[in-house]
């Protein structure tokens, strides 16, 4: 693997070979080994054109585990600004001598643009482009529902809310498909549902009650506003009343049912502050699970170069 640019064709070997390797990863994090040498010497440059907490962070977080120089580009005050092209952002970058480049891009497809342009010895990961793909959250939501409930062959699974805008779903759906979850269902109004999604196995529900019915992992989705124009765009209280997950709703799932979200949280717009806070959410442990993952991905796309 010398990019990691989406979820989607990855095959099963090389899925399984990344969530193995963020499971001795994260034991080795729990025994409080901070650093590892798997990519000393190496330069990290994070390009995020886009905001980010959790993903940043933790790419950050994971490389500085591996021993790797980080860089984190402000784009705000960088030459884009200026209107210099992210082509030639990339060569002076490059020039610097960067050896693998996290980025995240309004745009989709930014990431493969910048893979098919740098040399050969450097490697990028797509940490999220526009509504297409993010692959490393789509990674770690795999690990996620591996640690608690290991045989996807069981597993129904739904993902609740704004599909159509979420790189986050098209990831995770890929990867259940991939894992051979045994039902993926995507659930949200008309408005927020892509049609092509029953073509790919999924199905497909309108409302909340037949899509939580005796499911096993429940993964809410963010509205996006930022991405709809004034016609798609609920009010959030119309929203919460339709497919806001709140604990009585949430007992359609089953009675061991996780719930997760790959945040930003909007409570009380697709999810209840008690659903997010109580027994059932694994909220918070996914995101740390996502250390050990990027640290997986850097160490499998740049840990054996020569
Ligand atoms: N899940 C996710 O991508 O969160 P951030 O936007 O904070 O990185």
């Amino acid at each position: 693997l010398i990019h990691l640019l989406s979820v989607e064709g990855l095959p099963r070997a090389i899925v399984t070979q990344i969530l193995d390797t963020a499971a001795n990863f994260a034991s080795v994090n729990d025994r409080e080994v901070k650093k590892l040498p798997l990519l000393r010497g190496k330069s990290v440059f994070n390009l995020f054109f886009e905001n980010s907490t959790r993903t940043r962070t933790t790419f950050e977080i994971a490389a500085k585990r591996l021993s790797a120089d980080v860089l984190n580009l402000d784009i705000a005050r960088s030459s884009a600004s200026k209107g210099e092209s992210l082509l030639d952002t990339i060569a002076n970058l490059s020039a610097m001598a960067a050896d693998l480049f996290v980025v995240r891009h309004g745009e989709s497809g930014a990431p493969h643009l910048i893979a098919r342009h740098v040399a050969p010895h450097v490697h990028v990961i797509n940490a999220g482009d526009g509504r297409h793909a993010h692959p490393t959250q789509g990674l770690l939501d795999m690990y996620t529902i591996r640690h608690y409930k290991q045989d996807f062959s069981r597993l129904v699974v739904a993902i609740v809310g704004d599909v159509l805008h979420s790189r986050v779903a098209r990831s995770d759906i890929h990867g259940l498909m991939t894992l051979g979850c045994a039902e993926v269902r995507v659930v949200g109004p008309r408005t927020l549902v892509p049609c092509d999604l029953a073509q790919m196995g999924v199905r497909v529900c309108h409302t909340l009650q037949e899509g939580l019915a005796d499911a096993d992992v429940v993964i809410m989705l963010r509205l996006q506003n930022e991405r709809m124009s004034g016609a798609l765009l609920p009010s959030s209280q119309e929203y919460f009343k339709c497919f806001g997950l709140t604990p009585e709703k949430l007992q359609r799932a089953k009675p061991d049912a996780i719930v997760m979200h790959p945040g930003p949280i909007n409570r009380g717009v697709e999810i209840d502050s008690a659903v997010v806070d109580g027994r059932q959410s694994v909220i918070l442990p996914q995101v740390g699970f996502g250390i050990a993952v990027r640290m997986a991905v850097m160490s499998i796309v740049a840990g054996n170069d020569a």
